[in-house]
């Protein structure tokens, strides 16, 4: 056993241009689930923070950035993490040489993770630590796993007693080692000495890459011992190099979010009928029916009822026992508790009360052409069918308004006035019936 805490130090790779996507765009910033890739990643980082192992500590996180950095940087400006930049794109092996300056003669270990693996999660990494922390004769240990389809991945290459010589990229790779089924999942532990093993890899002459790969059978070779830990989960080390993986990845991470909030208590009528986002919090017993869509940061309350064909923008709120119902689109607004906005609405930048009834087709008219306005629906006020509200107003409480009312923008309607017509005004008497 090695003595003490550890220290692990971590870093992401992260400045590849992801030239398999064939866009402009960084590939980290690539969203799925309505997050970039990298923030999964960095999230796990930070969450081992002081416990990630019996045996280690989290000694700052180093992210490697190159390719479009500053709007990778700027994307993540609220982290607390070293940012390095990579200037030119020549490899995983340069980009870990390129954090030298910062970890070369750093105490403990050091955990390297690929930005585009963004569903490994912090038990794996807890435990690659803690197998490489056991292993003192280790120089580096190496996240593996076993996938049928092994294409576009790195082969672990073994002797016959099992021990690492190697690792081949699939373009490098002969036919018989394209037939290995464990890869490289692209996570590792080196230790500090690592950067004067990057010294001695040489570029490939195919593309003139740097591969950080290439270290472990310089160490092997070295006579070094090198660790694999196997993870039995392949789905979380899957790598988004193009868009068809990126849809597989985002279907896995899609299916882990409703599987925990299932395990919170929450009714999912139809899995595999909805799409919700990271970052999204669900209090116990509320039922969402299928085909709704709810985007990161919306946080719904308990036994509240969504959908089905409910669309939940960032910024909303439900309280308990809110429902959106059928073709209702809400965004920024706060839904009281046990209010209702059932059928066929728009609500946007509002602030409603509690046991507010929202008529079928009411819509929040909140932007003039230039500006988002705000409306106000006080506690046990009731819209009827097709109201336009203009924004900004204000309905007090248990206010009405009538069939297709039109409330014009800057109203304030007070308590218990119901309003009717195109521009609405107050219903001052009623019409007797026969
Ligand atoms: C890499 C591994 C491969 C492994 C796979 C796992 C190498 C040579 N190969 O392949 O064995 O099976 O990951 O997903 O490492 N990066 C930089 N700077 C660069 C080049 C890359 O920061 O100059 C970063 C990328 O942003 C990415 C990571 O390094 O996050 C891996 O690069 P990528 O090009 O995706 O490597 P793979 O071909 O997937
Ligand atoms: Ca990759």
């Amino acid at each position: 056993m090695r003595q003490g805490l550890i220290k692990v130090s971590t870093v992401i790779l992260a400045a590849g241009k992801g030239t398999r996507m064939l866009s402009g765009y960084p590939k980290v910033l690539y969203e799925i689930c309505g997050k970039p890739l990298l923030y999964y990643t960095l999230e796990i980082l930070k969450s081992l923070d002081n416990t990630i192992c019996e045996s280690g500590k989290l000694n700052g996180i180093y992210v490697v950035v190159g390719y479009e950095a500053d709007k990778v940087k700027n994307t993540f400006r609220n982290d607390n993490v070293y940012w390095v930049t990579q200037e030119k794109q020549i490899g995983s092996g340069n980009a870990l040489t390129v954090t030298q300056s910062l970890l070369k003669g750093v105490d403990g270990i050091i955990l390297v993770v690929c930005g585009d693996t963004p569903l490994l999660t912090a038990e794996t990494l807890k435990k690659l630590i803690q197998v490489h922390i056991d292993s003192p004769k280790a120089a580096a240990t190496i996240l593996t796993c076993q996938l049928d389809n092994p294409a576009g991945y790195g082969r672990i290459l073994k002797d016959k007693r099992g021990r690492v010589k190697g690792i081949i990229e699939e373009r490098e790779a002969n036919e018989t080692q394209k037939r290995i089924k464990e890869i490289n999942t692209g996570t590792y532990i080196f230790n500090p000495s690592i950067f004067k093993t990057l010294e001695k890899i040489k570029p490939h002459s195919r593309n003139g890459e740097y591969y950080l790969t290439d270290a472990i059978e310089i160490l092997a070779k070295e006579g070094e011992h090198i660790k694999t830990h196997l993870e039995e989960n392949a789905s979380e080390c899957l790598g988004v190099n193009t868009y068809s993986e990126l849809t597989v990845v985002s279907k896995l991470m899609r299916q882990r979010i409703i599987n925990e909030l299932i395990q919170k208590g929450v009714i999912i009528v139809s899995p595999e009928n909805i799409y919700i986002e990271e970052g999204v919090v669900v209090g116990k017993e509320t039922v969402i029916y299928p085909f709704s869509v709810i985007r990161s940061n919306v946080k719904i309350g308990e036994r509240c009822r969504i959908g089905p064909f409910s669309h939940l923008r960032g910024g909303t709120i439900l309280e308990d026992g809110a429902e959106v119902g059928n073709f209702t689109e809400v965004k920024k607004t706060r839904l009281g508790i046990n209010s209702k906005a059932k059928h066929l609405s728009y609500l946007g930048d509002a602030l409603i009360g509690n046991d507010v009834n929202i008529g079928a087709g009411t819509i929040t008219a909140n932007f003039d052409g230039v500006r988002k306005e705000q409306t106000i629906i006080e506690d046990g006020a009731s819209t009827g069918s097709g109201t336009i509200l203009i924004a900004p107003l204000k309905m007090g409480k248990n206010t009405k308004t009538g069939a297709g009312a039109v409330v014009p923008k800057g109203e304030n309607i007070p308590d218990g006035v119901t309003v009717v017509g195109i521009p609405a005004k107050p219903l001052k008497s009623k019409i007797r019936k026969l």
